[in-house]
């Protein structure tokens, strides 16, 4: 697996690799089986894999946690190589906004709402660096998770919108054996935060089975999904039965929104007639998690 330190590096490897397919995966690091999993697709999709390494501060605001996000490099590199990366770039933040940077892509309308209701600046900054990226490393596909739904949505509007010549590929969401979405920030969580953390898969899935049980009325399912988070549910543990308990109301920990959404718009819904999103987002203390699941239409 070749490192590039240096923009010119990785644009001469992606320009000798322009006949091939070549897969992008933009990460921040701190890599988990999420992560691993886009390298695995892009390989298959392609013929060669390239993933990048760089947290970027853009997309951080004041009193994120920009200062403490993981870096765990070595672990990085090695999962990747053992994933078949073939490739990966670790721009320093010197080279990606050199003094004087003050250019910045104004994302698209399906950015607002949502997260940026409460990061405000975020998508700018990654549809910022997820461009630069492009620019810097010429590939054919680039590879990202459905776990940051919104962030999707976000780098394929723009890709979209500013005709980029690269395909954008969503890969699915990778989950722990609880069904809790892999994050880089899960590690962040005490035991009773993991332990809750687990509704919000679950609250999904009550959505999912309310749906097939006929609940089609769009507030009933996204009350159901707010009281599962409030009231915490009754779980299988291995044959017995075990509660995992809710999320209090006004704690340092609370749901920030568990809606039902037009899966391309982000716009809300009236009816189930079209490809819909649940999406969900709780904070626990300064850790934000999120988690969602799509839906094709329910005749
Ligand atoms: O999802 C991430 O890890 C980041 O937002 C991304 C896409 C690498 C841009 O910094």
């Amino acid at each position: 697996m070749e490192l590039f330190h240096t923009p010119e590096q990785a644009l001469q490897w992606a320009d000798a690799n322009r006949d091939r397919t070549v897969g992008l995966v933009p990460t921040m690091g701190a890599l988990h089986e999420g992560h691993l999993s886009l390298v695995r697709q892009a390989k298959r999709d392609c013929r060669l894999c390239c993933a990048t390494i760089f947290v970027n501060p853009t997309q951080f605001a004041e009193g994120e946690d920009l200062g403490k996000y993981p870096r765990t490099l070595d672990a990085d590199l090695a999962g990747l190589a053992d994933a078949g990366c073939d490739a990966v770039f670790l721009p320093t933040a010197e080279q990606i906004y050199p003094p004087g940077f003050s250019t910045y892509v104004q994302p698209p309308q399906v950015a607002s709402g949502w997260e940026s209701s409460s990061r405000p600046t975020h998508f700018r900054g990654v549809a910022t660096v997820v461009l630069k990226l492009f620019h810097l490393v010429p590939t054919s596909h680039a590879f990202f998770g459905q776990k940051d739904y919104q962030q999707l949505c976000v780098i394929r509007a723009m890709s979209r919108d500013l005709n980029l010549p690269v395909q954008v590929v969503g890969c699915p969401i990778i989950r722990e054996s609880d069904g809790l979405a892999m994050s880089s920030r899960n590690r962040y969580l005490d035991s009773d935060q993991r332990l809750r953390a687990r509704l919000l898969s679950l609250a999904l899935a009550q959505a999912d089975q309310a749906i097939e049980n006929g609940v089609h009325d769009v507030q009933a399912l996204q009350q159901l999904m707010t009281q599962t988070l409030s009231a915490g549910t009754v779980v299988d543990a291995g044959g017995a039965t075990a509660t995992v308990p809710g999320i209090p109301v006004g704690g340092v920990d609370s749901i920030d929104y568990a809606v039902l959404l037009d899966a391309d718009t982000l716009q809300p819904i009236e009816h189930l007639q079209q490809p819909f999103v649940g999406l969900i987002a709780a904070r626990f203390g300064s850790t934000r998690l999120l988690d969602n699941r799509v839906w094709q239409p329910v005749q």
